[in-house]
């Protein structure tokens, strides 16, 4: 008896060990943790549960009969983050290059197919060199198989990947399938094809940090949510993102204990507004003076700046801020701000997080540029999201709401609950110098009758009261009580109950 439990621990051992020593200090050598390491930063003390670390490929060809490794490259198994349960896989670079074979596909299905019957977020750290080349199709199928489960995950659990080494090939598109993608700088990289097709193909040389590196596609190509500084720093920054997410969608988002009074009155919010309506101000102060305990976890904080999404919590519980941002091209949006936040209202939708709207936004930007890349489409993808999304939906709108991006930014026409507007608020079809330069064209010369009649616009409608009068605001509030005028609103939608007509699915613009 004796003898055999021994021999459950050195097969342990071996299996821990993944590709051996000298891998795993290379590993090391190159800043990078190992898979393992990485399981333990992510979940709670002694909480990883493991699922078949004795599994092997089946592979015969190119003597790969002779080295099967227990775990076959990839550590799955789950575990807790502060006290709630998560799925996990972790690529082991150490074996086979961390490469996906048809078994270390099916450990990885394995545990999507629990996360979802379970209720539970998938959580992946991608450290692979792509298809285990010695297995050819197999491996392409094993792929298959997990993109497949990645679609019908999709809007069940949060699945949130984590690339930390090369994801290359088609191995890219399981993550940008999942919500959340986090990358670490220097060290992962994600391309389709690499630095040395792209010269063949296009005679163009990049190294492969600035074609798929973490800073690239945090701030060019809004692949990544984010990018970290090294392993740890993301592993932790995971941990804080699954505090503020349910488990899956049957759930509400988790009610954290807060230390900050829901009615509390913050003074300074009454001078955030400058006088003159050109002057940018920083939107994040209101956001932080909002949140709870200041605490606002960003998405996507280095792309499309004219928009900032991320969570805060409301009396502890999470809420999605959408809002537009006057520092950045004065707020308005464009295509980048609009697949932004049209994925992140989306995402809240899906799993009832509730959506809190900050607006202060001059309108679409126009040019060539944009007209050409499909604005409309694009800004219709926010239009479509906020007008299917059915949890609550609170707006405040700061000071501009111009023109179409009026209608789009979570109005009251699209279902929102609580429209509410400082009195700073100018709610109108678009600017007074515009307007009246398109009403009175014909005195565009006198500069005296063109200041006068847009005078008269701005008076008119550079206020919130008109829109108040029609009802389109519910509320013309003092923005030093807004933090408590939101809790209650919010407070007040939880027992929302908003269905949709039945149909199999939407066409969204994409
Ligand atoms: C089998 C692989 C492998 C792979 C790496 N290894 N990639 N084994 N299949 N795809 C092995 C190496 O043989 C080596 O084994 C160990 O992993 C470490 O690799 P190195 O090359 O020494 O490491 P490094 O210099 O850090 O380079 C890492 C790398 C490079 C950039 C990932 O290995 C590489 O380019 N690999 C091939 C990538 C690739 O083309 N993959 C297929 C993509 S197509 P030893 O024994 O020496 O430690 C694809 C299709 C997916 O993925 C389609 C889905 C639809």
């Amino acid at each position: 008896m004796k003898d055999i439990l021994q021999e459950l621990e050195d097969r342990r051992d071996q299996a821990r060990l993944g590709g051996g020593e000298k891998r795993i200090a290379s590993q090391h050598a190159k800043g990078k943790l190992t898979a393992r390491e990485r399981i333990e930063l992510l979940l709670d003390e002694d909480s990883f549960e493991e699922f078949d670390m004795f599994v092997a490929h089946r592979c015969t060809d190119f003597g790969m009969e002779k080295e099967r490794p227990a775990g076959d490259g990839v550590v799955t198994g789950w575990g807790t983050i502060n006290g709630r349960m998560v799925y996990v896989f972790s690529q082991d670079f150490t074996v086979f290059g961390g490469s996906l074979s048809e078994t270390h596909a099916q450990k990885i299905c394995k545990i999507m197919d629990m996360a979802v019957q379970n209720g539970a977020p998938v959580i992946g750290i991608n450290d692979s060199g792509g298809a285990r080349i010695q297995e050819g199709v197999a491996s392409l199928g094993g792929y298959a198989d997990v993109f497949q489960r990645n679609v019908l995950a999709s809007g069940v659990v949060p699945q949130i990947s984590v690339i930390m080494g090369p994801c290359a090939g088609g191995a890219v598109y399981s993550p940008a399938m999942t919500d959340f993608i986090f990358m670490v700088k220097d060290t992962s990289y994600m391309f389709v094809t690499g630095p040395d097709v792209v010269k063949t193909v296009t005679n163009e040389v990049v190294t492969a940090e600035e074609l798929g590196g973490a800073s690239t596609h945090a701030r060019k190509s809004s692949v990544a949510d984010a990018a970290f500084e090294n392993d740890v720093e993301a592993l932790t920054e995971v941990r804080r993102l699954v505090d503020f997410l349910p488990l899956n969608n049957r759930q509400k988002p988790p009610v954290r204990p807060f230390f900050d009074d829901p009615s509390r009155i913050d003074e300074s919010l009454g001078t955030l507004i400058p006088d003159n309506a050109n002057t940018p101000y920083d939107m994040k102060e209101l956001i932080l003076k909002l949140a709870d305990e200041g605490d606002f976890y960003e998405i996507q904080e280095e792309f499309a700046k004219n928009i900032l999404t991320g969570f805060i919590r409301l009396e502890g519980s999470t809420v999605g801020v959408v809002a537009n941002q006057p520092m950045v091209l004065a707020g308005c949006l464009d295509i980048d701000s609009s697949r932004k936040a049209a994925r992140f209202v989306r995402f809240c939708d899906a799993f009832e997080i509730p959506i809190l709207t900050l607006v202060d936004v001059p309108g679409f930007l126009p040019g060539t540029v944009q007209e050409y890349g499909g604005v409309i489409k694009h800004g219709a993808k926010l239009l479509f999201a906020y007008g299917e999304a059915t949890v609550p939906k609170v707006t405040l709108i700061t000071r501009k709401a111009y023109g179409g991006a009026y209608d789009v930014m979570a109005s009251k026409h699209l279902r929102g609950d609580f429209n509410y507007a400082w009195p700073t608020a100018e709610i109108a079809v678009m600017g007074a110098k515009g307007a009246t330069e398109i009403l009175y064209r014909s005195e565009i010369g006198d500069a005296e009758k063109i200041a006068a009649r847009a005078q008269d616009y701005e008076d008119r409608f550079a206020n919130p009261f008109v829109a108040a009068e029609k009802g389109f605001v519910d509320e013309v509030i003092m923005p030093q009580s807004s933090r408590k005028r939101i809790c209650r609103a919010f407070a007040s939608l939880r027992g929302k109950s908003l269905q949709n007509p039945w149909k199999k699915h939407d066409n969204i613009p994409l």
